[in-house]
């Protein structure tokens, strides 16, 4: 059973040049890429996308850092898609994360911390229908 999950390199890791890394590393996993783009979120974009984050301290810094430059989002796919890539991640806090993965290797700020993967089905299957509508 292959599932999809929705993958963020965020502003940061844009700018850093880590996207190639990134898919390189999603590609090495096996996972196959479904959709790809670069793009520049719009405010209400962002809000939704972490809406499960509204009401936190910490929300108006995220959608500010996430609006803040490009980002590349693609869905990549492949059994167990979202665990794999939440696994290549690493921990949400960079300093935290095992080096080996993502956040792990390239980040020490928990505001800055490279990538944004799914968390579960019920999440991929809402941030796929936000970023590429014409997936569904
Ligand atoms: P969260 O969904 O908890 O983490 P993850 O990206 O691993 O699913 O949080 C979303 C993003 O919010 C996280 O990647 C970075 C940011 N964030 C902060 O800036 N400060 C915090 O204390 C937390 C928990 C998250
Ligand atoms: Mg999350």
């Amino acid at each position: 059973m292959s599932e999809r999950t929705l993958v963020l390199v965020k502003p940061d890791g844009v700018s850093r040049g880590v996207v190639g890394e990134v898919i390189s590393r999603i590609e090495r996993k096996g996972l196959k890429l479904v959709a790809l783009e670069l793009r520049t979120l719009a405010r209400e974009t962002a809000e939704a996308h972490y809406e499960e984050h509204a009401s936190k301290p910490f929300f108006g810094e995220l959608v500010e850092f996430i609006t803040g430059g490009p980002l590349v989002a693609l869905v990549a796919e492949g059994p167990r898609a979202i665990e794999a890539f939440r696994s290549l991640a690493g921990a949400t806090d960079p300093v935290s994360a095992t080096p080996g993965t993502i956040r792990g290797d390239f980040a020490l700020e928990i505001g800055a911390n490279i990538v944004h993967g799914s968390d579960s089905t019920y999440s991929a299957e809402r941030e796929i229908k936000l970023f590429f509508p014409e997936l569904a």
